[in-house]
This record gives C-alpha cells, sequence and structure tokens, in this order.
C-alpha cells in the first residue's frame, strides 16, 4: 500500500503542494469516494484515483512523447547548452527521465523519455528490430541507386558497417524517409553524405509503435496514452 499524495506526485502531474490542494477541494476519488486526508493509503495495482473524473495511471514509470526542436541537446544535463529535460516540468526533471537514445542538437521529432530502463533497452537493441523512421532532406536527390546501397547494408569510411536500412524517396528525391533499425553516431547523415547526398535537415517521424502526435509543435511534450504504453510493453 502506498500513500495516495506520493501516489500522485510520482506521476510527474502534480508538485506535493499541488496534491494537497486537489485533495483539499474534494477532487481526488479513489474507487468513487471523495479523498479527505492526502496521507490515505490505496493499493497502486488495483487503486482507481481520479483528479477531476479523469482517471490517473499511478504505474511505476513515466513515459513522454517529446516534439524535440533544434537547438536542444538529448541529455539530462549540460552545463552550457539547454537539454530536452529543460524542456519538461520540475517535477518530472526530479523522476530521473533520460531519453530514450539520441537526436542530434539539429535533429527535430520524436523523442520518447522514461525513466523504465528496461524498456529503453529493448527499444534500442538492434536485435529487438525497432524500426526508427527520419525524414531527411538532402542536398542532391536520392535514387534507386541509394536505395539498393542503403537496402545491401552500407560500410562506412571508417569501417563501421550498418544493418541494412530503408530508403524512399519522396516526390523528386531531395526529400526522403529513412527507415533504421539501429542508431549508431550521426548514422544517417553519415550514410547519405556517403552516397554524396549531404543531410540538410533531418527530423524523426516514428520509433516501433510510437509516431509523433502532428499535434505537439516543436517543444511540446505529453504523456503516452494508455493504448501507445501497451503497444510498447509488447515489444518485450
Ligand atoms: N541519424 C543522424 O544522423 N542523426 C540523428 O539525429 C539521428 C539519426
Amino acid at each position: 500500500m502506498e500513500r495516495i499524495d506520493k501516489l500522485l506526485c510520482s506521476t510527474g502531474r502534480w508538485s506535493r503542494k499541488e496534491v494537497k490542494d486537489l485533495v483539499r477541494q474534494g477532487r481526488v476519488l479513489l474507487n468513487g469516494r471523495v479523498v479527505i486526508r492526502p496521507e490515505e493509503k490505496a493499493d497502486p495495482a488495483s487503486a482507481a484515483l481520479t483528479v477531476d473524473g479523469a482517471a490517473v495511471d499511478c504505474a511505476p514509470f513515466v513515459y513522454i512523447m517529446l516534439h524535440k526542436p533544434a537547438g536542444v541537446l538529448s541529455a539530462t544535463e549540460d552545463p552550457r547548452q539547454p537539454t530536452v529535460l529543460d524542456l519538461l516540468s520540475p517535477e518530472l526533471r526530479r523522476r530521473g527521465l533520460f531519453p530514450v537514445g539520441r537526436l542530434d542538437r539539429d535533429t527535430t521529432g520524436l523523442l520518447l523519455l522514461t525513466d523504465d530502463g528496461p524498456l529503453a533497452h529493448r527499444l534500442l537493441s538492434p536485435k529487438k528490430h525497432v524500426n526508427k523512421v527520419y525524414r531527411a532532406a538532402v542536398d542532391g536527390t536520392v535514387d534507386g541507386d541509394d536505395v539498393r546501397a542503403l537496402a545491401a547494408g552500407m560500410v562506412l569510411g571508417d569501417g563501421l558497417r550498418c544493418l541494412p536500412a530503408g530508403l524512399e524517396p519522396l516526390g523528386d528525391g531531395r526529400l526522403c524517409l529513412v527507415t533504421l533499425q539501429e542508431g549508431k553516431y550521426h548514422q544517417v547523415k553519415r550514410m547519405l553524405a556517403a552516397r554524396g547526398k549531404p543531410v540538410l535537415s533531418l527530423h524523426r517521424l516514428s520509433m516501433g509503435p510510437l509516431t509523433l502526435d502532428e499535434e505537439l509543435k516543436p517543444g511540446k511534450w505529453r504523456f503516452l496514452t494508455p493504448q501507445e504504453g501497451e503497444e510498447l510493453r509488447r515489444l518485450g
């Protein structure tokens, strides 16, 4: 059994003070009954907790979909530059969240943040074959030779061996979709540069079952829906 104030705070949505106020205002219900004291206890596995009528998921981990903007580091801290954690609330920052994989400073798009280490590991392991789809604008136009080269698995100048990757030219080929099942340093940029088509801009659209929510503007985030969380856990 856990204290209700602790359970609500651990979701990262409210501070301890805010939880106290919610309880005092009668906005928190446990199994349909108004919670009177924040220190009341509930079983996180079975408790039906609601705030203002909306169910609160007391699962032990937090999962956040972020639209990473350009100019922000995919790191948890940096002495000089803003990191993706700076885009979250102080409550969430205290939870020890980290980005699942890295996007370059100038890359935009889908980034998952969580405190679920085992899930992050599964998503990033090349053995799990989780597709990460990027949209790239290139200097030049990608063609059938490039598609075949990526599909064969490229070996880059420094000997780096890449797994077979998907390449789909869009329109006249100045834009393309690249699908990777791994995430080596600067991988998309290096593969396309090796084909003589340097990347001008890069944006991640999806990762496994997660697709960037079009409603999320750059720099904005939201919690995963229960269905998205379920789909991620199924990758296990
Ligand atoms: N590949 C890159 O080159 N950069 C990224 O940010 C992600 C994949």
